[in-house]
């Protein structure tokens, strides 16, 4: 994707939080009729509003034309998107680590005042809280919808770990397959170490390299030579990424689905991963049948 993420985001924007909100709309009619307290946790929050503005330039909108022409629906963020979907959730938590954006979340409890209480502001890190909420909260009567929406590679695997364990939370993540993992996977195999250190947390795993790059040796002038070239292609990081949610949620849909810019790259793509084995099943297929094109 060209120019910053905080632009405006194109159709694929309106897609994922639309999908997003359909799983909301099922799960909450369904959770209702049950004895669990639920909520919806938003660990990546931003403002509540889908971003027009360049962050470098405060206050100008990049596209004024289209402020008028789409609904304000259109542009609500996942926050304020969640906090519309009927029947509502018990409790709304709002994560974001930048301060200035988390000032503008707070109107959410003007903006939303039959729910006002139930809604839970936090302005910290998403991984250490979540990670903290997974482990020390006692999830027994408790369940969740949790909705990882990251920039970039931000989302550590003790992260994905910690919500797998509750056993309490089904997942949408944003995984970051063209605008981070792809382009960090050089052609060449050369991946610095650094690099190659933020690929295995990321991915929890590092047999990561021996599936995007093979190795073939032949014998040259001065003896054998080992060269490495890129087998990875966007399917292959996605069947990956899948695979390694597999190793640790009871439930994760097999239709994950690649975002595309206007250039048609994949930048993200939306994965659903549910934590509960006596749930996964109905879960996995409803977030099937919402991931279907
Ligand atoms: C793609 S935006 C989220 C957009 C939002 N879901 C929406 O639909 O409007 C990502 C947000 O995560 C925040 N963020 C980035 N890293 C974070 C972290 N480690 N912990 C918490 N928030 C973070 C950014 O400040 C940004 O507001």
């Amino acid at each position: 994707m060209s120019g910053t993420p905080h632009s405006f985001g194109g159709d694929w924007t309106a897609d994922k939080l639309e999908r997003v909100a359909n799983y909301l709309r099922a799960y909450a009619t369904i959770m209702k009729k049950q004895q669990f307290r639920y909520a919806y946790i938003d660990a990546f929050a931003g403002t509540g509003y889908r971003t027009l503005r360049r962050d470098d330039e405060p206050g100008q909108l990049m596209f004024p034309e289209l402020v008028e022409a789409e609904s304000q629906r259109f542009l609500e963020g996942s926050a304020r998107q969640a906090l519309q979907v009927q029947p509502r959730f018990h409790k709304y938590i709002f994560i974001e680590k930048d301060e200035n954006r988390f000032k503008e979340l707070r109107e959410l409890r003007t903006a939303f005042p039959e729910v006002a209480r139930d809604i839970v502001l936090v302005n910290d890190e998403a991984n250490s809280y979540l990670q903290d909420m997974c482990d020390n909260k006692n999830w027994e009567r408790h369940r969740a919808v949790l909705f990882l929406d990251p920039y970039g590679m931000e989302v550590e695997w003790q992260t994905i770990e910690a919500i797998a364990r509750t056993q309490a939370i089904d997942l949408w993540l944003l995984f970051p397959l063209g605008i981070a993992v792809n382009r960090l996977l050089r052609r060449d195999g050369n991946i610095d170490p650094a690099v190659r250190n933020a690929l295995n947390r990321f991915f929890g795993a590092e047999d990561w390299y021996e599936t995007f790059y093979q190795t073939t040796t032949r014998i040259g002038l001065f003896g054998p030579e080992t060269q490495r070239h890129k087998v990875g292609d966007f399917d292959t990081i996605a069947d990956y990424m899948i695979r390694r949610l597999r190793t640790v949620f009871a439930g994760v849909a097999e239709n994950p689905l690649p975002l595309f810019n206007s250039r048609n790259n994949p930048l993200y793509l939306l994965c659903f991963a549910v934590g509960n084995p006596r749930g996964a099943k109905v879960a996995v297929k409803i977030a099937q049948d919402i991931l279907k094109r």
